[in-house]
C-alpha cells in the first residue's frame, strides 16, 4: 500500500488560513538546539532522582537485579492494566530466547478510571483473570500459578512484590489507592475469591519492555513506551543509585545491576526547560492533576487529540473556520483521542476526504478542503513534537549511561499506530546528536519495535523473582 502524501498544495488555502498555520508551525515547532538544551536538562534531573534527596523524576529501583539470561523457562500469569484494557496473559518461556502466549482482553468500563470505589477496579481484575484461569485450566491447577503484575503507573517499591502507588497519572482518578500498596489489594481479591494465582512481582510497563526485548536482543539499551504514557526504563549500577544507600539487603552486591523505572513522564513539573504552548497550559491546568506528568502532558497519546481540539477552538473563535457550524461535540474536553490526529495524518491528501467524513459523523460539523488542510497541517504538527520531545527522554538516559550504540526497544499505541510518529522520533534522536542525515537503520543508536513487555517481560520477571527465591537470595 501506498504511503499516504505528507504534504498537499496550499494553493487554495487563503492568507488567513495560512496566517494561522504558519502561527501554529511557530507554536509547535521544537528546532534541534532546542531539543539538546531539553536533553541536557533531562540529565541533571535523572541524576536528581537517583540522589537521596530525590528530584521531581521518580527514578524508582524495579527490583530486577540480574539480566535475563534467555534460558528462563516455565508457565507464568502475567497482567496489565493499561490505560483501556486489561490483559491477561500465559506465557510458556522456552528457555531458548522464545516464548509462546495466550492472552484475552476485558475492557476497562472507561467509568473506572474515575470511580470513587477502588474496589470497583480490584474486583474487575479479580473476576477477568478468574475467568482467564478457567478458560485455560477447565481442570483446575495443582499449584498456584504465579503471576506478574504490570501496573503502568508510578509505584514505589522496597522489593518487587510491592508496588505504593504515588499517584495516578493518564486521567485516572480513584480514591484511597495512592499511599496504598496495589499488590496487597489485588491479592486480597484473589484470596477472598480461592483464585488460585500468587503475584510474584509489580512490574512497571517500561521495566517489562526493557527486559523482554533484552531477553530476545541482546543490543537492548532501554524500554520505552510511546502510547498513553511516555516512560522509560533502562539498567543501572546499585553503586552508582545514591538514594539505595543504607536500603540494600546485605546480600546484594553494590556493583549488581538494578533496573529502574525513571517515570521521566514528570519531567520539567517546574516548567523550565520545556517549550510549553498557551494549550499545553490549558490542558495542565484543566487535569486532574495541575503541575504533575509535564513532559507527558506534552508528548504522550492521551492528549494529542486534546491538543488538536484546543487548536481548532482556538480558530473557530477568531472566526476563520467552521462558519456557522455545531461545534458542541467539539466543545467537550477529551471527545477527540488519539486516533483523531493518528487518521487525519493516514488520510492521503488530495481533498482529505477521509478527515471529511470524520468531522460530519463524529462531530456534526462540515468542513472545506481549506479547513482540513489547516486540520492535517495541525496534526502533523502535534504528532512531530511529540515524537521529537520524547526522544529527549531517551538520549538523555543513552548520554548518561554513555551508550554510544544499541537498540531503544519502543512499544504503545502511539510508536506503533501514529503515521510516521517511528520515523520523526528517529529523526529527533539524530537531531539531538547532530548525526548525519541518513536511513534510521544506520544510526547509531536505533529504536526497534520492542517484545511484549508486559507478557513475555513480566513472566521473565517473574522467573528471575522465583530463582532468586530459590536461590535463597532476598
Ligand atoms: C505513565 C505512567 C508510567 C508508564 C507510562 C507508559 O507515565 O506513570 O508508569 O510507564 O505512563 O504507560
Amino acid at each position: 500500500k501506498k504511503p499516504p502524501a505528507r504534504k498537499g498544495s496550499m494553493a487554495d488555502v487563503p492568507q488567513e488560513l495560512l496566517n494561522e498555520i504558519h502561527g501554529y508551525e511557530g507554536d509547535f515547532t521544537v528546532p534541534a538546539e532546542k531539543l539538546q538544551a531539553v536533553t541536557k536538562h533531562f540529565i541533571s534531573e535523572l541524576d536528581k532522582g537517583l540522589s537521596k534527596k530525590g528530584g521531581n523524576i521518580p527514578m524508582i529501583p524495579g527490583w530486577v537485579m540480574e539480566f535475563p539470561t534467555g534460558k528462563e523457562a516455565g508457565d507464568f500469569l502475567a497482567i496489565d492494566l493499561g490505560g483501556t484494557n486489561l490483559r491477561v496473559i500465559l506465557v510458556k518461556l522456552g528457555g531458548d530466547r522464545t516464548f509462546d502466549s495466550t492472552q484475552s482482553k476485558y475492557k476497562l468500563p472507561d467509568e473506572y478510571r474515575t470511580t470513587k470505589n477502588r474496589d470497583d477496579l480490584f474486583n474487575f481484575i479479580a473476576v477477568s483473570l478468574d475467568n482467564f484461569i478457567k478458560e485455560q485450566f477447565p481442570n483446575g491447577v495443582s499449584k498456584p500459578l504465579p503471576l506478574g503484575f504490570t501496573f503502568s503507573y508510578p509505584a514505589s517499591q522496597d522489593k518487587i512484590n510491592e508496588g505504593i502507588l504515588q499517584r495516578w497519572t493518564k486521567g485516572f482518578d480513584i480514591p484511597n489507592v495512592e499511599g496504598h500498596d496495589v499488590v496487597g489489594l489485588l491479592q486480597e481479591k484473589i484470596t477472598a475469591m480461592s483464585i488460585p494465582v500468587d503475584v510474584v512481582a509489580l512490574i512497571n510497563d517500561t521495566t517489562g519492555t526493557l527486559i523482554a526485548s533484552l531477553y530476545t536482543d541482546g543490543e537492548t539499551k532501554m524500554g520505552v513506551i510511546f502510547g498513553t504514557g511516555v516512560n522509560g526504563a533502562y539498567y543501572d549500577v546499585c553503586s552508582d543509585i545514591e538514594k539505595l544507600q543504607g536500603k540494600l539487603p546485605a546480600d546484594i552486591p553494590n556493583d549488581s545491576p538494578m533496573a529502574i523505572n525513571c517515570e521521566y513522564g514528570s519531567f520539567d513539573n517546574e516548567h523550565v526547560a520545556l517549550p510549553r504552548t498557551r494549550f499545553d497550559i490549558q490542558i495542565d491546568d484543566e487535569s486532574p492533576r495541575p503541575g504533575q506528568q509535564a513532559f507527558e502532558k506534552m508528548s504522550s497519546g492521551y492528549y494529542l487529540g486534546e491538543l488538536l481540539r484546543l487548536a481548532l477552538l482556538e480558530t473557530h473563535k477568531k472566526g476563520l473556520i467552521f462558519k456557522n457550524e455545531d461545534i458542541s461535540k467539539l466543545e467537550k474536553p477529551y471527545i477527540m483521542d488519539t486516533s483523531y490526529p493518528s487518521r487525519i495524518e493516514d488520510d492521503p491528501f488530495e481533498n482529505l476526504e477521509n478527515t471529511d467524513e470524520i468531522f460530519v459523523k463524529e462531530l456534526g460539523i462540515n468542513t472545506t478542503v481549506p479547513e482540513r488542510k489547516l486540520i492535517r497541517r495541525l496534526s502533523e504538527l502535534i504528532g512531530t513534537r511529540s515524537a521529537r520531545i520524547a526522544s529527549c527522554g531517551v538520549a538523555a538516559i543513552c548520554q548518561k549511561r554513555g551508550y554510544k550504540t544499541g537498540h531503544i526497544a519502543a512499544d504503545g499505541s502511539v510508536y506503533n499506530r501514529y503515521p510516521g510518529f517511528k520515523e520523526a522520533a528517529a529523526e529527533g534522536l539524530r537531531a539531538i546528536y547532530g548525526w548525519p542525515k541518513g536511513d534510521a537503520k544506520s544510526y547509531p543508536i536505533q529504536y526497534v519495535s520492542a517484545e511484549d513487555g508486559s507478557g513475555a517481560g513480566a513472566a521473565i520477571i517473574a522467573a528471575l523473582t522465583q530463582k532468586r527465591l530459590a536461590e535463597g537470595k532476598s
